[in-house]
């Protein structure tokens, strides 16, 4: 059978480029300069070589401009709170999600790697990436304190992965309070340009982010300016070594990714079905134009031969051709000079004695294309197998034993990453620490996450993108004659909140009418449901008044809803990512209603307004705090007197009872079940008995949440009664009991049993305060931790 084309649509991003009449200036200061004629490039769409766009020629002048709108903006900017930050970092996340589709097209358009990639892998990521930040925004002061960011951070970026690299770049910066200008590789600006658009159309402040296009002058002019406090660099070791020169003894910050000759090692008991697949990836993947692609197959000897047959035959069934066919698996090659490079270097491959394979099929005539390709008979000290050919060129050598192995893979100058392939876990873990790269993979490659962090040794550079690690490059130590800066009322809000006011205004206006009659039921396995008891029970105002009726939740309810907590065990199973996404998703919804959450809050408690609304706010940003630490709460790597080391796992407990207080009855409630939800728990909450209101609004919050069935299940009713029963229920695996010092008492004796894990209070938290109310002491308890012995090394 063989694939038709199946060509995604471009017609959308076509018309962008001509609404702008296919010319960009640079983004400066919260507004586009006007391009000028003669001082712009122009950009092809190298799978045609098409023009696609004239683009402005930064000069030193525009660096001066961009410097100084970056070193205006600075002071508001840092002197935002963590969750304002944190606002702008989500909405900025939402906003890639929200155009994935026009990045992706333009992208794939802009540099020639296929849409497959750009849909399912360069976007979905840069999107990560920001989240991911958005939730180290939110806790920077916790987790770094006495730290500050460098100020204005000048940034240049290749054109390999255009979009990502600016977010592996701008994520972090911008979260540690630093200020950017950005200059994007000459070849591919068109999706950095979009993206400073969508930083205008969230309204992200003015000189925050700002871009600069332009060629190495551009860049070299950055690296130069004496305003500029940390200058980051991915792209050749050429240049970065330039750069490193060119900011010696200035002062500067600096972070260098640069090049690799990535091994790629296969032992003899490997499964080699799965090693030609990886290879697929290590090497063709973005057509090879991968700083960290394994371009160097290092095989053992007695599957050398069968290994290279299989490659041959896959290699024959790869498909090349236009960028938006969503059946290609490779892509063109960025662009002509590009091209140029990657064919001399074979020539010259061939000319040192290696066997050059090609599969027998034509690359498309037009555009610049080249085929994927195997050199077989490589001596170690070959060009091609020194060099970083950049391209969809794989050079193999063998080896004999695991000590050649080791040696022949670093025998390079470079170190980034490495990936390790044998069916047999103890030589894998032997090998790994022996190789001389920043990355290992075991059995797997290409692998990146926001998460982990990523970066070379030796030649590849230095500094770490990604994790905590890659955080720490945008930060440093406040010396002790620095002020710290005031936190400045948070005034630059982001757009995303102005989309509550007109619903705030209605509840308020409507709170003067009769009530409806909505009567709040209880919420198990994603339902709303009746009690089972057939009774309501009356909720009371400040003033004695009735304000609302809940149902009088029972026995039979809270096993319901233990039953519907343990169908919704799926949670536990999805990444830190995935439950991260959720929780600010429900943050966002909150949000959304926030006035109308603090005029109940008063209705029930007599809060003022201010103190009503301040616990709302509270409540999103403490949500915003635990999709922060979702992703991030990491287990540990033990140093155990062994060769090797402990992995310590953070897992869920499982299905946990929470029973909340009636301070704070939205806060409270939101302050015991968020640190369980991030770490991947399933709750029955029983709510604030005197104030439940909040809490049966807050299930609607979740309803339009993707929360899904079963991983918050909310039972109204008397609380102790029914903690004592979550307290005796033999599949509740642990309780957490905010209450009275009688109910707690109840509690611990009937949790004796089955000796579940329980948490009390009965002293009442400041809730308000994040230094109590929130933070490590809240996923400690919510995690239990599995250590993993894994023997490896010398
Ligand atoms: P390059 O290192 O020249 O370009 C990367 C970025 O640096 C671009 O934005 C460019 O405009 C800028 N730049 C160039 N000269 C500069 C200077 N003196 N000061 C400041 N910025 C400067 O890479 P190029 O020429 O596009 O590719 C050449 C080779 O570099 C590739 O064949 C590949 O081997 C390697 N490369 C490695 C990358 C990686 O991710 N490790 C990415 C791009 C290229």
């Amino acid at each position: 059978m063989s694939y038709g084309p199946a060509p995604e649509g471009d017609a959308i991003v076509r018309a962008w480029l001509a609404g702008h009449s296919n010319r960009f200036g640079h983004y400066i200061g919260g507004a586009f300069t006007h391009p000028v004629a003669d001082q712009s490039f122009e950009v092809h769409d190298p799978s045609t070589g098409a023009l696609l766009a004239h683009v402005a020629q930064g000069s030193a002048q525009d660096v001066d401009a961009a410097v100084a709108a970056a070193r205006a903006a600075l002071p508001a900017w840092q002197a935002l709170d963590d969750h304002a930050r944190a606002r702008w970092m989500y909405a900025i996340a939402r906003g890639i999600q929200k155009h994935a589709r026009h990045f992706a097209v333009l992208e794939s358009i802009d540099n020639g790697k296929p849409i497959r990639e750009t849909r399912d892998i360069d976007i979905p990521l840069v999107a990560r990436h920001f989240s991911y930040h958005a939730g180290w925004a939110q806790l920077l002061s916790a987790e770094f304190p006495g730290q500050h960011a460098y100020g204005v951070v000048g940034q240049v970026i290749p054109w390999n992965f255009p979009l990502l690299m600016l977010a592996w770049k701008v994520a972090p910066a911008l979260a540690a309070g630093n200020t950017v200008v950005l200059k994007p590789a000459e070849f591919t600006p068109l999706t950095a340009l979009r993206f400073a658009e969508l930083m205008q159309e969230i309204g992200l402040p003015p000189g925050v982010f700002n871009l600069v296009t332009g060629d190495g002058r551009t860049g070299a002019a950055i690296v130069d300016h004496p305003d500029v406090d940390k200058i980051a660099f991915t792209g050749s070791t050429e240049v970065g070594r330039a750069i490193r020169v060119a900011t010696a003894g200035s002062g500067k910050g600096l972070s260098l990714e640069l090049g690799g000759k990535s091994p790629f090692v296969v032992f003899e008991d490997a499964d080699l079905d799965s090693v030609v697949e990886g290879v697929v990836d290590a090497i063709w993947f973005n057509q090879g134009q991968v700083c960290c692609a394994g371009s160097r197959l290092l095989v053992q000897e007695g599957v050398a031969d069968q290994l290279i047959a299989k490659l041959r035959d896959r290699m024959e069934r790869l498909r090349i051709g236009s960028p938006l066919d969503k059946t290609v698996d490779m892509g063109a090659i960025v662009a002509p000079v590009q091209l140029a490079r990657i064919k001399q270097l074979c020539a010259q491959g061939v000319e040192e004695g290696a066997t050059c394979w090609q599969p027998s099929w034509a690359t498309p005539a037009e555009g610049s294309f080249h085929p994927p390709t195997l050199f077989t008979n490589v001596a170690p000290s070959a060009t091609i197998a020194q060099v970083e050919i950049f391209g969809p060129v794989l050079v193999s050598m063998t080896f004999r034993t695991p000590e050649e192995a080791v040696a022949l893979a670093n025998n390079t100058p470079f170190g980034l990453a490495a990936s390790v392939w044998s069916e047999n876990i103890n030589l894998a873990l032997d090998i790994a620490p022996k190789l001389k790269s920043g990355v290992v993979w075991i059995n797997s490659t290409n692998l990146f996450d926001a998460g982990a962090g990523f970066g070379g040794y030796r030649e590849s550079g230095f500094g770490r993108e990604g994790g905590r690690e890659g955080l720490g490059e945008y930060l440093k130590p406040v010396r002790s004659h620095e002020p710290a800066p005031s936190p400045v009322d948070a005034g630059a809000e982001p757009v995303v909140h102005a989309a509550s006011d007109n619903a705030a205004d209605t509840a308020l206006t409507t709170s003067t009418l009769p009530a409806m009659d909505r009567t709040p039921k209880l919420f198990i396995g994603g339902k709303q449901a009746r009690s089972d008891s057939g009774y309501s029970r009356r909720v009371l105002g400040a003033h004695g008044r009735v304000v609302g009726e809940v149902g009088d939740g029972n026995r039979k309810d809270v096993r319901n809803a233990v039953e519907a907590a343990h169908a919704g065990a799926g949670w536990s199973k999805l990444s830190g990512h995935q439950r991260s996404q959720i929780l600010f998703y429900i943050a966002e919804n909150l949000s959304a209603r926030e006035l109308e959450f603090a005029a109940r809050l008063s209705a029930m408690t007599g809060a003022s307004h201010l103190d009503a609304t301040r616990e709302v706010e509270a409540s999103i940003s403490r949500l915003f705090t635990y999709g922060a630490w979702a992703d991030k709460h990491d287990g540990a790597v033990h140093d155990v007197p062994l060769r090797g080391v402990a992995l310590a796992m953070h897992e869920p407990i499982g299905v946990v009872g929470v029973a909340c207080p009636d301070p704070y009855p939205l806060l409270g409630l939101v302050s015991l079940i968020a640190p369980l939800l991030a770490t991947g728990n399933r709750v029955v909450v029983v709510p604030s008995e005197r104030y439940p209101l909040s809490a049966t609004d807050f299930y609607s919050v979740l309803e339009t949440s993707d929360v899904p069935a079963g991983v918050v299940n909310i039972v109204t009713g008397p609380r102790d009664a029914l903690a004592k029963v979550l307290a005796e229920h033999d599949d509740v695996d642990a309780l957490w009991y905010v209450g009275s010092r009688a109910g707690a008492t109840a509690v611990e004796k009937a949790s004796a049993a089955n000796l579940k894990r329980t948490w009390t209070e009965w002293d009442g938290r400041e809730w308000l305060d994040p230094r109590v109310g929130e933070g490590r002491e809240f996923l400690r308890r919510a995690v239990q931790v599995k250590n993993i012995w894994i023997p490896y090394g010398e």
